[in-house]
């Protein structure tokens, strides 16, 4: 079976994305289908190319349980073939994925992360960067609600 590729991207790397892609890794584990999902996160900007997840992200999310691990990279025009689904924390990231659009069928599969938040459709993934704890939990409880829903979503189209 053809594995499902989703990367989940936002500006540095080091907060947003890598939490995402910690927690539905995390989820896909638990529900035993790690091994349908090829899973990865990027930053649209290049400031934190090589580094480790923020330390409060990597505090925040073992706090609730989750694991993160990842290795900050930037995001590649060639990431938009490659990748089945692309979600953007926020309007930014998603103008700054769409720059690097070179044919439809991509148009496709670029969306905004909280369309599959169950709670609220449509809206950002706020920027934690200059916040504190709260900013953390907040964002945590976002994600954990919205890959809940796009792990749903994904397996129902099987
Ligand atoms: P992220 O948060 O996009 O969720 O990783 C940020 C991390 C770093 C910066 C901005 C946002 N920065 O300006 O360095």
């Amino acid at each position: 079976m053809r594995k499902k590729k989703i990367l989940f991207v936002c500006l540095g790397n080091i907060c947003r994305s890598p939490l995402a892609e910690a927690i539905f890794k995390h989820k896909l584990r638990q529900k035993g289908i790690q091994d349908q999902f090829e899973v990865d996160s990027c930053g649209t900007a290049n400031y934190h190319i090589g580094d480790s997840p923020d330390k409060r992200t990597i505090s925040n999310a073992k706090k609730n349980g989750v694991t993160v691990n990842h290795i900050g990279r930037q995001l590649q025009a060639e990431d938009l073939d490659y990748y089945d689904l692309i979600l953007a924390m926020d309007k930014s990231n998603l103008a700054n994925i769409f720059s690097l659009q070179s044919n439809e069928d991509q148009i496709a599969k670029i969306t905004l992360m909280r369309e599959y938040d169950p709670l609220q459709n449509g809206e950002e993934v706020p920027d934690p960067y200059y916040g504190g704890e709260q900013s953390f939990q907040h964002i945590f409880d976002i994600l954990e609600r919205s890959t809940e829903a796009l792990i749903e979503k994904l397996m129902a189209k099987d």
